[in-house]
């Protein structure tokens, strides 16, 4: 059996202590399960990753696997029923013991999420700017709403709204889908966290904005150095962004390694059945064919 210490990525030396070189986020051990009539069952195992400081790693798998429990276990946001064991460190502080009200301080200020349907992260009866300004403030002490409406369009102009100025007095129903997802993104900027976990953020769009989206996100990070987790099904999604990838299956790590080794040099048997799975263009968006590997029991 694996152990943690063994799943972690090849440029992290097991030594690394100084705030300089250690990584961004450290997961070890991360065990989610759920209590159910039958027992507790297992959904993320014992899993363990690097990100480093401004690194962007994806995590892929079919549905199921496992992908929205970690990063909702990173975030403290697991569901009633869910519970979590092992350890998770931002930047040498250990997360997993942090009181609620520790822990709100972290999401928003220090971690932003991007999910996969805007509309439902959004509130229908407030403008835009509203909601970005509002989120902003309630990160920032003493910060006007003449300040934060400012930082509102600044922030809708960063991830190319045009017109932000008038944009940012509409209501999310007078946005498109892709567009709701750059106000989210825009929202999410507008705290500058140091790591941005964006669960499918475009699986809901269809492929020309998909595009548009992963281009605004490569170069999100490039521009402000956050760290970015990137989790899609969809390897070719994961390829237009992330530099280390995670593979996941029913709650295990598959295979890790950098994006070229895995798209080059696929190890696991399920590695390469996904890639021969990367949708198509005509797919339905969002389904996957069920894959069956010799890794299957
Ligand atoms: N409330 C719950 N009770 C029991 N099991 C649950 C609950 N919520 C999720 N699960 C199980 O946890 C496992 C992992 O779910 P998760 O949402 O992390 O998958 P995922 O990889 O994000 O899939 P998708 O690609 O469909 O979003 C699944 O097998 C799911 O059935
Ligand atoms: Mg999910």
């Amino acid at each position: 059996m694996s152990t943690p210490e063994t799943t972690a990525p090849e440029p992290i030396a097991p030594d690394a202590g100084t705030a300089a070189d250690r990584p961004l986020l450290r997961v070890r051990d991360l065990t989610v399960s759920f209590t159910t009539a039958t027992g507790d069952v297992d959904v993320v195992k014992r899993l363990g990753f690097d990100l480093p400081r401004g690194g962007a790693l994806g995590i892929v798998g079919e549905s199921g696997s496992g992908k929205s429990m970690t990063s909702l276990a990173i975030m403290d946001l697991l569901p009633k029923g869910a519970k979590r064991t092992g350890s998770i460190e931002l930047d040498g502080t250990e997360l997993t013991g942090l009181r609620e009200r520790q822990m709100q301080a972290v999401r928003g200020d220090r971690i932003a999420m991007v999910f996969q349907d805007p509309l439902s992260s959004l509130n229908p009866y407030y403008t835009v700017g509203t909601q970005i300004a509002e989120a902003y403030r309630a990160h920032r002490t003493g910060v006007t709403r003449r300040q934060a409406r400012r930082i509102a369009i600044e922030a809708m102009e960063r991830v190319h709204i045009q017109d932000a100025a008038r944009r940012v007095d509409h209501y999310p129903h007078q946005f498109s889908g892709g567009m709701r997802q750059r106000v989210m993104i825009a929202m999410t900027l507008s705290m500058e966290p140091d790591l941005i976990i964006a669960d499918e953020p475009t699986t809901a769009l269809d492929v020309t904005v998909q595009a548009q989206i992963l281009d605004l996100l490569a170069e999100i990070r490039r521009d402000t150095g956050a760290g970015l987790i990137l989790i899609t099904h969809d390897l070719a999604v994961v390829s237009e962004v992330a530099d280390q990838i995670i593979v996941m299956r029913g709650g295990d790590l598959v295979e890790q390694g950098t994006a070229e080794r895995i798209f080059c040099d696929p190890q696991a048997d399920y590695t390469r059945m996904l890639l021969d799975a990367v949708p198509r263009i005509d797919d339905e968006i969002g389904q996957l064919r069920t894959i069956t590997t010799e890794e299957d029991r």
